[in-house]
Parts: C-alpha cells; structure tokens; sequence
C-alpha cells in the first residue's frame, strides 16, 4: 500500500517509523516531515490544512491511505475531503472532531452519555460566567472553549484568579477560542491517558500512558506540549480500564454515532481517576504527543495494521498483541523552552545512536542542512526505549539522551519518577 502521514513531529515520526516495520507499505511519505523522518522514508512540502491541496497530491501520488497526525487538519475537515475522494482516512470527520475543538461539546455529549466528568457550566458572557464563579468559589478550573494550542485552561486556585482569567478569556487572549468559556469542578486524583481506535462502532484499547506536563523535574513551572511519558500507566489497573470503557468511552461513542457523527480514529481519552473511578478530563482526537511515541515502541508494526483495520471498518476482528513490556520517552527542547527559545543550533552525536525496534530517538523539531542536523522548534527530539520493566526502559532512554551532544538542549531527569 502507498501512505501517506500528515504532521512533521515526534509523534509522526513514531508513526512512519511503526509503518515502516509492515511489510503491507510499499511507500510511505510524511509531510511535511522533518530530518528524523527523511531518514526513513519521503518528505513532501504540503499544506496539510487544506483538503483539496492533500487531495490532489495524493490522488497524484497514488496513495491508499491516509493517517493525519495532527488536530488542526480534522478540525478543518481534511478527512472529510479526502474520504469524498475514496481515500482510506485514518482520522475523524470535522463534526466528530469537535470532541477537541470544543469543550463544551464534549461536556455535551457526556451530560448525554451519563458519562462521569467534572461539573460545568457554559458562558458566552463575561458578567455571568464571573457570577457563577463566585458563587461555586475556588479552586474551580476555566477554559477556553476552543483549541487554544493547549493553552487555553487556567486552574484558579482563588475566585480572584478565575476572574483574571475570565477576563482574559472574554478580551480575546485566545481569540475565537475564547469567545465561549466553560467552566468545571476541580477533580483531584490521578491523571492517565487511555488510547482506543474507534470504526464508528466497534471500539479497540491500543494502550495506556501518562506523561509529564511541567517543564520542571518534581512536575513543577510551566505547561508544555509534554516532557516525556510512559507506558503502561500504572494507575490504569485492568478494572479502572473496563469502568473507563464501559461508563465513559462507549457510552460516549454511541452518542456521537446517534447524532449522525460516528467517531472513527484514534481516540485520546484523559482520564482522572480517584479512588477507582475513572471521570474523563478531555477527548483529543488524536495520538498525544509524546504518548504516541511510547506506544508506538510497544506495538511496532503491528500499529499500521491496527489503523488500517479501524480506516477500513474492520476492528471488530482486529486484535492487538500486548507484550508484557515498558516503554518511556523522554523530550530534549530547545533551552527557554516553553518561552522563547533559539532555533538552527547544532545536534550532534545522532549517528553513533543505537537505532533497533527497542531504542530509537525519533526527531520532534528538526531539519537538516548542509549536512547537518539542526533544531527547528520548542520541543526537538525524543529519546524512546523499551524495556521487560519500567526501570530498564527508563535506563536505555536515559542512554540514549546521554549520547545525545546538544549544547543548547535541556530535558528532565525524573521521567516517570511517580511510576519508579
Ligand atoms: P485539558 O486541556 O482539558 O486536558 O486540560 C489540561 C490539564 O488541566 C489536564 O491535563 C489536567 O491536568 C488539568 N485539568 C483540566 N480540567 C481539570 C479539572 N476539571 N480538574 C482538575 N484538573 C483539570
Ligand atoms: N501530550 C499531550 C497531548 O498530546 O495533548
């Protein structure tokens, strides 16, 4: 089969890199790619966007089948177009995206569903949602309704800082995505990320993994995109991950399925779980970035067959292989990082890297020159290794950073600390 891969990051990189391993590819291009994914396979410059420039270049290319990486494609309906042109798509239609691009959707659907989640009310106006605020009082959790980049939620530990944020919000911060703001309980407990491929009916977990938000060790400063990750999680006991599937995942599912919007793809599920019980943060419509990295590790070639099977709405006889393994990936940035940070510094030392189906540091943002690999974005490279235990995936992964000779490059050295 000829493929092609949307996205340019480590969690593409992930992607062509499992793709690859099937004997069923005869071609693989990624666009827009980067110097990692150019290694293994084609890198085409392409609006990836824009559905009818995607179309065009694929019916061109003679391609069978899609798998689009990223959130801001489906949100703009790409899989749609390409669908309409015949294509195998891996990847949600613009309506069922929307359990993404809109969080007061998704509450939507789980007030619908019976599905546990935290609390919420929905406001298009700043004076009401600031009443509503001080009335629940703090800590209390506000969000921008639409994609915000993964910026667009404040935990407000008083009612002073809610309303800042409201504020914000309703001043246009975020843009557009703030015109509309929800607002939700604050839930204690534990945070895991649960993966499920979903055909619009049939629905099959693929794996389980948590990561670190902060910048800094001990979980602590800024949000980022993700520090690195872990699979399993151990939190995501085989009793917490019925409950998950059984009140939350296909409840929900069968909701978007009655509405005339059957779900198909992967489905991120973010879950915080307290005392046994599972209640759904959010729904990404796609493979999180690291965590895609770490299952990809974990489930090698067979993850094409997977998708395959979930584009061609086969996955009821589909079936995963576990292996009793770990994995753990850990994320080099650029120094500044989540704030301003410099791009073009040399990477050196990648060639003398172990590179075999249990160490592999997939490229994030990178691009080469002149013969030289250089850094091109926040987040660059991401050291991935699997082990029989957590401890020897985290010793490989750890091994493999070391090697790395960046001068401009920080990373956390606790990844997985809470798991360890
Ligand atoms: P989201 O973009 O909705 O996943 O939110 C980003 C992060 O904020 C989550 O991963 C949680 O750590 C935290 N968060 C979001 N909603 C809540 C909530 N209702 N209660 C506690 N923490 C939350
Ligand atoms: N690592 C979090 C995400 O991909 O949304």
């Amino acid at each position: 089969m000829n493929i092609l891969i949307l996205g340019g990051g480590g969690r593409e990189h992930a992607l062509a890199w499992a793709v690859m391993q099937n004997p069923k590819c005869d071609k693989l291009i990624v666009a827009p790619g980067n110097a990692g994914i150019a290694a293994i396979a084609t890198c085409a410059a392409l609006d990836i966007e824009d559905g009818g420039a995607v179309a065009q270049f694929a019916e061109a290319e003679a391609i069978d089948m899609v798998i689009v990486g990223p959130e801001a494609p489906l949100a703009a309906g790409v899989a749609d177009r390409l669908r309409d042109a015949g294509l195998l798509v891996f990847g949600p239609s613009k309506s069922a995206a929307r359990l993404e691009a809109s969080k007061s959707f998704t509450k939507e659907i789980c007030y619908a569903a019976k599905a546990p989640t935290a609390g919420y009310a929905h406001f298009t106006d700043l004076e009401a949602a600031k009443t509503y605020v001080r009335a629940q009082g703090a800590p209390i959790v506000v969000k921008a309704d639409g994609l915000a980049a993964g910026k667009g939620v404040i935990i407000a530990e008083t009612v002073a800082q809610a309303e800042a944020a409201l504020d914000d919000m309703f001043g246009g911060e975020f843009g557009a995505a703030g015109a509309e703001v929800v607002i939700e309980e604050f839930m204690t407990g534990e945070e895991a990320s649960f993966f499920v491929l979903v055909d619009g009916e049939a629905v099959l977990p693929i794996g389980t993994a948590q990561d670190h938000k902060r910048i800094g060790e001990g979980d602590t400063g800024p949000n980022t995109g993700g520090m690195g990750a872990y699979s399993p999680a151990p939190v995501m006991t085989d009793a917490v991950t019925q409950k998950a599937l059984d009140e939350i995942v296909r409840p929900t599912m069968a909701e978007m399925a009655r509405r005339g919007m059957p779900y198909q793809g992967v489905l991120y599920v973010g879950l915080m779980i307290e005392n046994g019980q599972p209640r759904l943060v959010e729904y990404n419509v796609r493979f999180g970035d690291p965590e895609c990295q770490v299952l990809m590790m974990r489930l090698g070639a067979q993850a094409f067959d997977l998708m395959h099977a979930c584009a061609d709405g086969r996955l009821e006889e589909a079936q995963v292989n576990w292996a009793d393994d770990h994995a753990m990936t850990v994320v080099l940035a650029a120094s500044g990082y989540p704030g301003a940070y410099q791009k073009g510094t040399e990477i050196k030392g990648l060639e003398a890297l172990a590179a075999d189906a249990s160490n592999m540091v997939f490229h994030a943002g990178t691009k080469a020159e002149g013969g030289k690999v250089l850094a091109n974005g926040g987040r660059v490279l991401n050291a991935t290794a699997r082990g029989a235990t957590l401890q020897e995936a985290r010793d490989r992964a750890y091994a493999l950073v070391d090697g790395v000779d960046w001068t401009d490059g920080v990373h956390r050295r606790d990844i997985g600390w809470r798991a360890l």
